[in-house]
């Protein structure tokens, strides 16, 4: 018999493809018994979710903790970005290394690995953000990705930052990721136009205030962006995975390379699905500037539309918080915001009851964008991403009866406001268990800091 160290009793198992009661018995971090009635040792830690979902462990393969970015630096470090994923039910995030221009890729990843691997409170792995393509760096990539890092992420736009990769670099980089293995995430918007409008709408800042935010970032900025990314996938045979994707066009443009056999992923993110730009009118509207920025509410329902049809596959946050403090620094001019939204707390709750509860979304179509389809994706599964004999046991046993109105003061997360206050759900988080260890309990987290560990991913996955 075996001596289990936890079982989770009594709920319903939800995968990407079924959902049926069972008990699951985890020892040593892994998932190693479901079944009924499993028996419960006497040091055996058993949880009861009766009438709860235990869903795999949720995947945010887009995080920015303590990310240098606009003159200052993301208010959730390592240490409390991922006790906020606890809290809202993650288990795995992925953040980026970002290679400063005339230093190794290498380096970066070494950096950041020394600002996280002993704050962690969840597992995570990194990116490689490319931001110079020299032969050093070409030579590099074989390295990287054998060290465990298969996902290079390239920005389109970010000139003055010294992160941008220009259409050379992004079709070299592609055609090596088809020969290695891995793929080349995009943050898709047209640099040059873009700048140009910005600048234009700058002229007249004090009359559209946080609004020229929104003004000078048409959607055909990104959707032009995302086009030619494709265009260099297709001629390449490599892999793409696009971004924070915020447009209807986006989605079309994805479905119809999809159509044609391209190699394309995207990505979307709640303030895509559940805000529109109307937001940036609000008295406190530039705190919702993120990069792309919130759009139509057309763009939205594409966006839906797209995650039922599988045009679009992930589900993630792009969290990189900022208070009310720091987005101060603008000060009326829509250009010196600093970009970015918190959310890796709110995601599962929200979608599941806006996208489960209200458009008829199956609970297992959200454990595939927010686990399933990420674990698979970025060379986790099945690791991570399912539950399944042998699988790490990281679990979310949620309660879908629980009514809870978000207020940013009841979050782990470091910032003083949220995108969503006042929002009411039903269905929250209740227990999160990482690799077997309880780190998040209604909402409040339990774990132990350091705990997390550094993934090394594989260098394949479709879905
Ligand atoms: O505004 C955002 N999204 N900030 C983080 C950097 C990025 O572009 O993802
Ligand atoms: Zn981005
Ligand atoms: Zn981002």
């Amino acid at each position: 018999m075996i001596e289990f160290d936890l079982i989770v009793r009594n709920g319903t198992v939800v995968t990407a493809s079924d959902s049926y009661k069972a008990d699951v018995g985890v020892k040593d971090e892994k998932v190693v018994a479901i079944s009924q009635n499993l028996e419960a040792a006497a040091d055996t830690k058993v949880i009861d979710a009766k009438g709860m979902y235990v869903f795999p462990g949720g995947i945010d393969v887009h995080v920015h903790f303590q990310l240098p970015f606009s003159g200052t630096v993301s208010a959730d470090d390592f240490e409390n970005g991922t006790k906020a994923a606890a809290c809202g039910g993650v288990t795995t995030v992925l953040d980026f290394a970002i290679q400063t221009k005339g230093r190794s890729i290498m380096e970066a990843i070494e950096a950041r690995r020394a600002e996280a691997d002993s704050k962690v409170c969840v597992d995570y792995g990194l990116h490689a953000a490319i931001t110079d393509w020299n032969a050093d760096t070409q030579a590099e990539i074989a390295k990287i990705i054998d060290y465990g890092i298969p996902s290079f992420k390239m920005f389109m736009i970010y000139k003055n930052e010294g992160w941008m990769a220009d259409d050379g670099m992004l079709f070299n980089a592609l055609e090596m990721t088809a020969k290695l293995g891995g793929h080349i995430g995009v943050h898709a918007e047209s640099v040059d136009v873009l700048n140009m409008l910005i600048e234009r709408y700058a002229e007249e800042k004090e009359k559209w205030g946080a609004y020229g935010h929104t003004l000078s970032r048409p959607c055909y900025t990104e959707s032009e962006a995302i086009i030619r990314a494709i265009q260099w996938a297709e001629a390449t045979g490599g892999k793409l995975y696009i971004v924070h994707m915020s447009t209807g066009e986006g989605a079309d443009a994805v479905h119809a390379a999809k159509q044609r056999g391209v190699r394309v992923f995207a990505e979307t993110c709640p303030q895509y699905l559940l805000l529109d730009d109307e937001v940036f009118k609000r008295e406190n509207g530039h705190l919702y500037a993120t990069c792309p920025q919130i759009k139509k509410p057309h763009d939205s329902e594409r966006l839906w539309k797209g995650l039922q049809n599988g045009d679009v596959q992930v589900l993630a946050t792009d969290t990189c918080t900022f208070t009310t403090e720091q987005k101060a620094a603008w000060n009326g001019d829509f250009r010196k915001i600093p970009f970015g939204l918190p959310g890796v707390e709110t995601m599962i709750p929200l979608m599941y009851t806006e996208g489960v509860g209200k458009r008829g979304f199956s609970i297992n179509q959200l454990v595939t964008l927010v686990s399933t389809n990420p674990a698979k994706l970025f060379g986790m599964y099945p690791d991570k991403g399912t539950i399944a004999i042998g699988s790490d046991a990281d679990l979310l046993v949620f309660d879908p009866k629980r009514e809870i109105t978000i207020h940013a003061r009841n979050l782990q997360t470091n910032c003083d406001w949220s995108p969503f206050e006042g929002w009411e759900l039903v269905g929250y988080p209740s227990i999160t268990i990482s690799r077997g260890k309880i780190v998040a309990r209604e909402g409040k987290f339990v774990g132990e800091v350091g705990y997390g560990t550094f993934l090394k991913r594989r260098p394949y996955g479709e879905i």
